[in-house]
């Protein structure tokens, strides 16, 4: 069955899969109302979801991707990044900023999109999160910041 990506309100955002990716509801729900939400779904079941809210200037920050972990590794979060990169290109933003752990393959599915590393965090996951994450069984204090630019759209 194809996968359809579209754009839906925010207060219809599928919370609990936008947890895979931050586990912060608080932080989730703080982050929603002033960003776009787009979810990729199949046969009306949905697979996955996407949030980005701008930065201002046509600086746009990717907040959260998650696919359900059913699904995942089979593509479906390749095609949302690249349909939501597409969307902003057409939307005439200038970059997409991202941020991420300093390891893992979530710092390789970005960078194969074009994001580049501009600037590091220190003690971001300790700072803002009231308990220890654990990736892989190694913690989590840095991020890393990503910056994918649309070389057309220079503000
Ligand atoms: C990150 C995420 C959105 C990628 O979506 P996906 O549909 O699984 O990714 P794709 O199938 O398009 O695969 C992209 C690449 O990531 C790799 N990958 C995906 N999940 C992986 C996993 N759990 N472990 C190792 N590699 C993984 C794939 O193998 C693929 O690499 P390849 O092209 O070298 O084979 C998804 O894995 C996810 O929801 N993860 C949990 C939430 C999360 O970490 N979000 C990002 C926060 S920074």
């Amino acid at each position: 069955m194809s996968l359809l990506i579209q754009e839906i309100p925010t207060t219809d955002a599928p919370i609990k899969l936008l947890l895979l990716a931050d586990p912060s509801e608080d932080k989730v729900r703080s982050y929603l109302p002033r960003s776009k939400c787009f979810v990729a779904s199949s046969g009306g079941v949905v697979l996955g979801a996407c949030v980005v809210q701008p930065l201002g200037e046509g600086t746009h920050e990717l907040m959260n991707i998650a696919i359900q972990p059913a699904h995942q590794k089979s593509g479906y979060g390749t095609a949302l990044l690249k349909w939501v990169i597409d969307f902003f290109r057409k939307s005439g933003a200038s970059q997409i900023e991202v941020g991420t752990g300093t390891f893992g393959y979530q710092l390789a599915f970005y960078q194969r999109h074009g994001f580049r590393v501009t600037r590091i965090d220190r003690n971001f996951f300790v700072n803002n999160y009231p308990e220890p994450i654990f990736e892989d069984g190694i913690q989590l204090f840095d991020m890393l910041r990503l910056t994918l630019r649309y070389p057309g759209n220079v503000a």
